[in-house]
C-alpha cells in the first residue's frame, strides 16, 4: 500500500520548461525519490512501436502499459538508466519520433489509467519529486507542494535547439518550435488529465530564470511548507 503521508513535490509543465533537469536536481539535493512520468509514456510508445501496435489499438496499448518490465537504475549522471526487459533504452526513448508517439499514446485514457498505480508506487520515504503533466492534478492530488513550471514556447524551442546542437545533431529552430506548439496543443487539449496547473499550484515562469534560481525557489517553497 502507498503511504499517503509520504511528502510529494509535484512538478508539472510543458516540454522544454526545464522541469526534467530541475526535478532531478531537487530530488538529488533533498535526497528524495524521483519519478520521471514522461519516461513511462515514452516507454509505452517505444513498446508499441516495436510491437507494431498503433494508437487506435487502445486495449493493446493499455496491456503494454500494465506489463512494462522497467527498471530505473541510478547512475552517476543526473538521469537514471532506463532498462526495459533487460535492454538499456535510455537513448531510444529520447528519440524525437518516440516523443511524438508518446504524446499520442498519452491521450488514451486506458493508458493513463494503466500507469496510475505504477506512478504512485514511486512515493516512498523520505519523499518523492514527481515530474510530469498531471502530477499535481491527477496522480498526486494531495502533494504538499505543486509547481507548474512554464517558459515561453520560443525559449523552450531555443533550449531544445541548443541541447540537440550540443549533442552534435543537425537541427533548425523552426521545426522544433512547430513541434513544441503542436505538442502543447495536444497535451493541453486532451480530454483526460490535460496539461494545466492544479488550482493550488505555484506557477513559475522560467523564461528569465537560471536552472539554479528555479531549483532554489522550489527548495525554499518546500521548506516554507515544512516538507524539508
Ligand atoms: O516529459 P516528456 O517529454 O518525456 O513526456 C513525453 C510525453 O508524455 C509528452 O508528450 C506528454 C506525455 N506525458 C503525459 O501526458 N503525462 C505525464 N505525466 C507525463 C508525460
Amino acid at each position: 500500500m502507498r503511504d499517503e503521508r509520504v511528502a510529494v513535490i509535484a512538478i508539472d509543465g510543458p516540454s522544454g520548461s526545464g522541469k526534467g533537469t530541475i526535478s532531478q536536481l531537487v530530488a538529488r539535493t533533498a535526497g528524495w525519490h524521483f519519478l520521471d512520468s514522461g519516461a513511462l509514456y515514452r516507454l509505452v510508445a517505444l513498446a508499441a512501436s516495436r510491437a507494431g501496435v498503433d494508437v487506435t489499438q487502445t486495449a493493446e496499448l493499455a496491456r503494454l502499459a500494465s506489463n512494462l518490465d522497467v527498471v530505473f537504475e541510478p547512475s552517476k549522471e543526473l538521469e537514471a538508466v532506463v532498462v526495459l526487459s533487460g535492454e538499456n533504452v535510455s537513448r531510444a526513448i529520447r528519440d524525437e519520433a518516440i516523443g511524438v508517439l508518446a504524446s499520442r499514446v498519452a491521450v488514451v485514457p486506458e493508458v493513463r489509467e494503466a500507469l496510475l498505480d505504477r506512478q504512485r508506487a514511486f512515493a516512498g520515504a523520505p519523499g518523492l519529486v514527481a515530474d510530469g503533466r498531471d502530477m499535481g492534478t491527477a496522480v498526486f492530488p494531495a502533494a504538499g507542494l505543486k509547481i507548474f513550471l512554464t517558459a515561453s514556447a520560443e525559449e523552450r524551442a531555443a533550449r531544445r535547439y541548443k541541447q540537440l546542437k550540443d549533442k552534435g545533431e543537425s537541427v533548425s529552430l523552426a521545426p522544433l518550435l512547430a513541434d513544441i506548439l503542436a505538442r502543447d496543443e495536444r497535451d493541453s487539449q486532451r480530454a483526460v488529465s490535460p496539461l494545466k496547473p492544479a488550482e493550488d499550484a505555484l506557477v513559475l515562469d522560467s523564461t528569465e530564470m537560471t536552472i539554479d534560481e528555479v531549483q532554489q525557489r522550489i527548495l525554499e517553497e518546500a521548506r516554507v511548507r515544512g516538507l524539508l
